[in-house]
């Protein structure tokens, strides 16, 4: 069979309906997923990514970013909306190339996301280090965990200690992980309790925070185009246009997640309308929210604030609180606990996503059939998702939160483009598919989603681009020495 045989739609609903050992349980509806979408979303992107965004690449104008960033997530979002109403299965963007663009570009995607859940498990990992520091001095009052010791070996404080291993990012991911091999609805559970205290904190950052602005640090709103090289000698593209676009693909991080609504579809309760639902509410919530918390945050302090490593460098929401709003301590301390769950329950999500997506292309024979192992009792693919905790862990601990980051959004982006273009084909190969849900304006739309996902990439840069290039090669190796070899659509008798 060629490269671009695809797997047959009947094929992947049959599958979908699930029988014998090997199926997932149905526990969610259309309010669980907006939550299970807004728990993957809120995190890192928009706690420790948009100081970053702001100081490395646009100033204030980061806003801007997130708008960029969340038109292109819109367009995706409604093509991801009609995919996952017309095949409700695991395995989000995988599982759609999978029927509309053949085998080898399927595995292309499904490598892809690794970046996406795998490598963004990582990120917010990293992140989650950065908040723990804080939560160590500013609430305990002891002292924070030596540089060497939640730093990676690729990264040298001020002082010029250079990292060794990061210690707290690799518990955070170990410690989730362990949580979902023990099952999806207590983990839901835990996930709806901190969606509300995580959607929470930014109201109140931007309530309490919008009468502290200072008009002077909005001034230039979009710095003059120039150089700037960060403490560790990484030169970025700061100020104008090209500034606004990298900062769009930095932040672009911050959405990420809501496409891993689609990865629960065969734990959905009717997932052909829930999940337009989940996908495109959650998303709409969150945009309004990272504008103005973007408009906030930046007014409370000036850009050096946020390029220090020791002062808002990192753990920058609540280090520009402590600057800007003193008297405003018990806030400071509820956001750091606050936010420590909040990024448990990306971490949660993003886990969950990829164990899903090795799920189903383990059912394909692309991956070994350890991942699709499902356990006895708790009926969660176990084993695939201790292999997933051994990759994120090496990720978390020893490469820098920037370089994760980025590889999660260039990575994501580029699923996006997929997904977009999957939307087209699929009209025109399966015109009479039913459709719950029908992305309005295609082509026109689907075209302006690849459009807006590849400037965002163009934003990012070459070392960027290099790294997706880098990852793609590694993964064609691995597809003709072993999945071509497995796959089940090419070898129907195995
Ligand atoms: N959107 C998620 C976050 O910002 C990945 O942490």
């Amino acid at each position: 069979m060629s490269l671009f045989a695809k797997k047959p739609i009947d094929v992947l609903l049959e599958e979908a309906k699930g029988s014998g050992e090997n199926s997932l349980k149905r526990t969610l509806g259309s309010w669980g997923l907006v939550a299970l979408g807004i728990g993957a979303i809120i995190g890192a992107g928009l706690f420790v990514r948009t100081a970053a965004a702001a100081s490395q690449n646009a100033g204030p104008s980061v806003t801007i970013g997130f708008l960029i960033a969340a038109v292109g997530c819109a367009l995706a979002g409604l093509c991801y909306a009609e995919l996952s109403s017309s095949i409700p299965i695991s395995g989000s963007a995988y599982t759609y190339t999978y029927a509309t663009m053949g085998e080898l570009l399927a595995w292309i995607i499904g490598w892809d996301l690794v970046l996406e859940y795998a490598v963004g498990a990582a990120t917010v990992g990293i992140a989650w280090s950065e908040y723990l520091n804080n939560l160590l001095v500013e609430v305990f009052n002891t002292s924070p965990i030596p540089y060497e010791w939640c730093h990676s070996p690729f990264q040298v404080s001020t002082e010029g200690v250079r990292g060794i291993l990061n210690i707290p990012a690799l518990g955070i991911v170990t410690a989730i992980s362990l949580l979902l091999i023990r099952g999806i609805q207590e983990s839901a559970f835990v996930n709806n309790l901190i969606v509300i205290v995580k959607v929470a904190i930014v109201i109140l950052v931007i309530a309490f925070g919008w009468s502290f602005i200072n008009p002077a640090y909005h001034d230039p709103y979009i710095p003059a185009p120039q150089k700037y090289i960060d403490h560790q000698g990484v030169s970025h593209n700061f100020g104008g246009f090209l500034g606004i676009l990298g900062a769009a693909g930095t932040v672009f991080f911050a959405f990420i997640g809501f496409d891993a609504v689609s990865t629960a579809a065969q734990e959905t309760k009717n997932p052909k309308k829930a999940m337009p639902f989940g996908i495109l509410g959650s998303l709409v919530v969150c945009t309004v929210l990272y504008i103005l918390f973007a408009h906030v945050l930046t007014g409370l302090a000036p850009l050096e604030f946020f390029r220090d490593p020791n002062k808002g460098g990192e753990a920058s929401v609540v280090a520009a609180i402590q600057e800007a709003m003193p008297s405003y301590g018990w806030l400071s301390k509820s956001i750091t606990v606050a936010i420590l769950a909040g990024f448990s329950s990306v971490i949660l999500v993003m886990l969950l996503g990829q164990s899903r997506v090795f799920f189903s292309m383990s059912r394909d024979g692309l991956l070994p059939k350890v991942f699709a192992e499902v356990h006895p009792k708790f009926k969660t693919p176990y084993k695939g998702n201790l292999v997933i905790l051994i990759l994120v862990a090496i990720f978390a601990a020893f490469i820098p939160g920037d370089v994760v980051g980025h590889m999660t959004s260039i990575g994501t982006l580029f699923a996006f483009m997929l997904v977009c273009a999957a939307v087209i084909i699929l009209r025109k190969k399966e015109p009479n598919l039913p459709r719950q849900f029908k992305t309005p304006w295609v082509p026109v739309l689907p075209v302006l989603g690849i459009l807006s996902c590849g400037l965002m990439i163009f934003g990012l840069g070459w070392e960027n681009w290099a790294r997706l290039g880098g990852w793609l090669a590694l993964g064609f190796i691995i597809y003709f020495f072993y999945s071509k070899k497995h796959s089940k659509l090419n070898n129907p008798d195995k």
